[in-house]
């Protein structure tokens, strides 16, 4: 098992990363809570896979699992209220601790339901899907969705420990176990250009040819032999980066690459079309494009990502109505009278922020 420790002065924390280590969870909470009740929040398809594994997961502490609908469209505020009651109805105190169990959408939910109960109580991510294991339950953004976009309530809320066990991993179907490997790939674009090469090279050396009609599991097959090692980089790379700023002022942003349009594209399908990862897939290449169309990116670099990600089973091209994407990234968080924050690729590895008008982004 390896360990990163994410620095962060008093929200300082660990993240555990291994294979088949769930039973030993009890010890490390324990670690660093030294009170008994645990509500674990997570969700009905998490819950019913996985619900033999509480008593072993959770031994020795007085755990309450309150089970969440799946999918992201339940990632609204109208859940709060449920969540805040079954919080008090189990006599749950400012010492006690959520503990998050399943996707990022659960994550973000129980994250923010910690983040807010008595003005903030801790909480622990067990995150059970490749998106969420490099990139929501590390880092403290928690939060839900409005009707007028995604994330626009929350809060910077750090866990106290995040123990991902590649273990959860295997139930995943193929469309969510790749859909994973967005994020991974965007961690080499923005910040590692030897962490995408390797990604590249390790596709390619399966020798898998995309015309098999046993590709996408016969790749998984051959993933899994390294996702640790793809998730311990990944997450090493968003520990750097939030260690330098935490509540995003600037650098922080570049963990975005893609998601401006992605986000959009999300919710123009009513988080129901495409998966996050699908979505920031086509974003990461649509951003790339426009830099490359406007001169900011080095020339061809989108081809180099987008053949990866359709190597990794994700969609590169998403048909949407430029003028409702740019409605509704004016929306978006990073947007300010003076235009949209877009994370810029200049060349893979390396990104810029730069403001981009929302209707000049598809001139
Ligand atoms: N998912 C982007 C961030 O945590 O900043």
């Amino acid at each position: 098992m390896e360990k990163l420790y994410v620095g962060l002065g008093k929200n300082s924390y660990d993240i555990l990363i291994g294979e088949n280590f769930f039973e030993r969870f009890p010890e490390y909470i324990g670690e660093v809570y030294k009170g008994k009740k645990l509500f674990v929040i997570t969700d009905s398809n998490v819950d019913r896979i996985y619900k033999n594994e509480y008593e072993r997961m959770f031994k020795g502490f007085d755990y309450k699992i309150y089970v969440l609908e799946a999918g992201e469209k339940n990632k609204h505020i109208g859940i709060m209220p449920g969540i805040y009651s079954a919080m008090v109805n189990s006599g749950l105190t400012r010492k006690d601790m959520v503990v998050a169990f399943g996707g990022g959408v659960v994550g973000d939910i129980a994250g923010f339901a910690a983040a807010s109960y008595m003005r903030g109580i801790g909480f622990m991510q067990i995150p059970t899907t490749i998106v969420s294991q490099v990139d929501s339950s590390v880092g403290g953004k928690v939060g839900v969705d409005l009707p007028e976009g995604k994330n626009l309530v929350g809060a910077f809320h750090q866990p106290k420990l995040v123990l991902i066990d590649n273990y959860f991993l295997n139930t995943l179907t193929d469309r969510y176990f790749y859909d994973g490997f967005a994020e991974i790939v965007k961690y080499g674009c923005i910040y590692d250009k030897k962490f995408f090469d390797k990604l590249v090279e390790i596709v390619e050396t399966a020798g898998i040819s995309y015309d098999d009609e046993n590709y996408k599991q016969k790749l998984r097959e051959h993933l899994m032999k390294y996702v640790n090692e793809f998730v311990y980089r990944s997450c090493e790379i968003k520990k750097e980066v939030v260690e330098k700023d935490e509540m995003e002022s600037n650098l922080r942003m570049i963990l975005n690459f893609g998601h401006t349009i992605g986000h959009a594209i999300e919710q123009f399908t009513s988080y129901e079309k495409y998966s996050h990862g699908e979505a920031i897939s086509a974003g990461m290449v649509d951003i790339t494009k426009i830099g490359e169309k406007k001169g900011f990116t080095k020339k061809d670099e989108f081809l180099k990502i987008e053949k990866l990600l359709k190597a990794l089973n994700l969609p590169t091209e998403i048909e949407y109505p430029k003028d409702r994407i740019s409605e509704i990234m004016k929306r978006d968080k990073k947007s300010t009278s003076d235009g949209i924050s877009f994370v810029i690729l200049k060349e893979i590895g390396e990104v810029e922020i730069r403001k981009i008008g929302e209707k000049e982004i598809f001139e």
